[in-house]
């Protein structure tokens, strides 16, 4: 079957059909994910977490990005259907344009398809030099982790109304500066609903309620396998004594029947 690609998941959007994105760090996972009908796989830098032991995403640097990146595509091209992956630009490797750039390309050239930044509208004109470069942008907004200290915290994001609408603002303007997915994590659900609506490119949701264009949950804490705290937008799949293989089908399952996330898994 055909790759997914970009415009794939700018389809689903514009019929109203929502796809499935999970964390890969390994080729066999990826494979595993992309072969459950999982359309997008996402390196993380959640690895430093998961896989590193890390307390935070900080430590996590561009050759530990390019490492894996280069793992899950190795993966991906076994699938079926090979998924979209994108690569998470890590801690301060995107401060400058020329940085950002040069980051870029080595994410796409170990086998991402599009590179996550986070930030708001700050991001501009990084966005607008990437889309021209031709490599595909996501804007994570809301919690962004690699900014804990600043934010104090792993908490949610936009509950008061001038902070809702300045995100809202700055989803539109790095739509029209040439990012191609909005990623956001940790806010209200009806916030999660507004800057759906706002944009005409797909929003991916982690703890942003169930109205987004996507669900992502990373693969170790779907699998059941965080033996630390579990944030209250996560479930468990691999339950009921499902495989691996299972519990990636159930998920991919619940986010296109959007049964997953429940108003348990959301922010008010
Ligand atoms: O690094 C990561 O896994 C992420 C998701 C939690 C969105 O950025
Ligand atoms: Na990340």
């Amino acid at each position: 079957m055909n790759p997914v690609t970009i415009r794939s998941l700018q389809a689903y959007k514009s019929q109203q059909q929502t796809f499935a994105v999970i964390t890969a760090y390994d080729a066999t996972l990826a494979q595993l994910a992309a072969d459950a009908g999982i359309e997008a796989l996402l390196v993380g830098d959640s690895l430093g977490m998961v896989l590193q032991g890390q307390d935070s995403t900080l430590p996590v640097t561009l050759a530990d990005m390019v490492y894996h990146t280069r793992c899950v595509a190795n993966g991906n091209r076994r699938a079926q259907r090979p998924a979209l992956i994108m690569t998470d630009l890590p801690f301060m490797s995107y401060g400058t344009l020329e940085q950002g750039l040069a980051s870029a390309r080595e994410v796409m050239q170990a086998g991402a398809h599009m590179v996550k930044v986070e930030g708001d509208r700050w991001l501009v004109p990084l966005v607008t030099s990437l889309a021209q470069q031709g490599v595909p942008v996501c804007a994570h907004l809301g919690l962004t982790p690699q900014s804990v200290n600043k934010l104090g915290g792993y908490r949610v994001q936009g509950r008061d109304q001038s902070h809702a609408d300045t995100m809202v603002d700055a989803a539109v303007a790095l739509v029209e500066a040439g990012a191609d997915m909005i990623l956001l994590e940790c806010v209200p659900a009806d916030l999660g609903q507004r800057i759906t609506a706002a944009v005409t490119v797909p929003v991916i949701g982690i703890g942003a309620g169930a109205a987004t264009d996507s669900q992502v949950l990373v693969m170790h804490d779907m699998l059941g396998l965080n033996p630390n705290h579990v944030p209250k937008f996560v479930k468990n799949f691999a339950t009921s004594g499902r495989t691996v293989n299972e519990a990636l089908a159930a998920y991919n399952d619940e986010v296109k029947a959007r049964t997953f996330p429940g108003p348990e898994h959301e922010f008010a």
